[in-house]
């Protein structure tokens, strides 16, 4: 069915240890941005990167965008410091904290109530910060049904780069096929996180594309994982923004089709339509089937903001 839930076709990295790069991409176009505290701040750079991200949260204007904030991983030392620093500076103007490197349901689990304590003691409503959790190793993507459980979780999030070094798969473009393969080096681990995310009604977030300049062959990385299912991707340059809101939304055809196909259905099914469970439209066949279908569409659709050029109209 369809995932409702923040929009996320683009999901732009800001790292946090750049008080320039968190003030440009307010004016970005990007469904979500995450302010990382992890992989892109150099360790020397990690306490004064919180406080740029608390600092640019507050006084920001992310209107428009999903909020994130990328904690380090619980193999560091740094990572209770980041929650506890960035929710009590700024848990009123955050949406959600992504996890990286989970490797199994405790890890979200610890999140979770670490964040209650929070949200008790700043007086936010409990349960309204998120958990992004990013599968990027083994012990990630084999846990990952019960990772995708915790009622925190809105989006399970694919990390290539981390996740190539982790099982020592060879390629030379992360995001990209690998020339020796002949196959989408990918295509189990998108449909392992996509089944997963589904299961639970999450969303499910394709990673990075490294290769920023290249926005032809980050399209194609993104519709690999769009024709999935999936529901958005990283863009880690603003070049790669409008590439991914166009992939991950349906296009203009297929969103009047299903908005079409939803008014047909509900004609054929009533009273006044002869309680038609199957029927021709067109040279299409239609049964309930399709309608789910169309709702999918529809809702990403509609969820972009989108506008039917088309109306159904009864025949006779
Ligand atoms: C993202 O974090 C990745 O490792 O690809
Ligand atoms: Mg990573």
């Amino acid at each position: 069915m369809a995932v409702v839930g923040r929009p996320r076709r683009s999901c732009l990295a800001v790292p946090g240890s750049s008080v320039k790069m968190l003030g440009k991409a307010q004016g970005l176009p990007a469904d979500q941005v995450f302010l990382d505290l992890e992989d892109a701040v150099a360790p020397l750079a990690k306490a004064d990167a919180r406080k740029n991200v608390v600092a640019a949260l507050n006084e920001g204007d992310w209107a428009g965008k999903t909020r994130a904030v990328r904690v380090n991983d619980l193999t560091t030392p740094w990572t209770y410091r980041d929650v506890i620093d960035v929710v009590e500076g700024a848990g009123a103007n955050l949406d959600c904290v992504m996890l990286p490197k989970v490797q199994d349901a405790v890890q979200v689990q610890w999140l979770d109530l670490t964040l209650t304590q929070l949200e008790k003691t700043l007086g936010l409503q409990v349960g309204r910060i998120g958990i992004e959790a990013q599968i990027e190793n083994a012990a990630g993507l084999v846990n990952v049904d019960a990772i995708a459980a915790s009622p925190r979780v809105e989006t399970i999030v694919f990390g290539p780069a981390d996740f190539m070094a982790s099982i020592n798969m060879r390629s030379l473009a992360v995001g990209g096929l690998i020339p020796d393969y002949p196959g989408d080096p990918y295509h189990y681990i998108l449909m392992r996180i996509l089944m997963a995310a589904r299961m639970h009604d999450k969303q499910a977030i394709d990673g990075p594309f490294l290769q920023i300049r290249d926005v032809d062959a980050f399209r194609e990385a993104a519709k690999r994982s769009a024709a999935l299912g999936f529901d958005g991707k990283w863009v880690l340059h603003p070049g790669q923004i409008d590439a991914a809101n166009e992939v991950y939304s349906p296009d203009q055809a297929d969103y009047d089709h299903a908005e079409l196909i939803l008014d047909a259905y509900e004609h054929y099914t009533s009273a006044a339509g002869g309680m038609l469970g199957a029927v021709m439209l067109g040279d299409e066949m239609i049964d309930e089937a399709s309608r789910k279908m169309a709702l999918v569409i529809a809702a990403k659709g509609r969820a972009a903001g989108m506008r039917r050029t088309s109306t159904f109209t009864p025949p006779g």
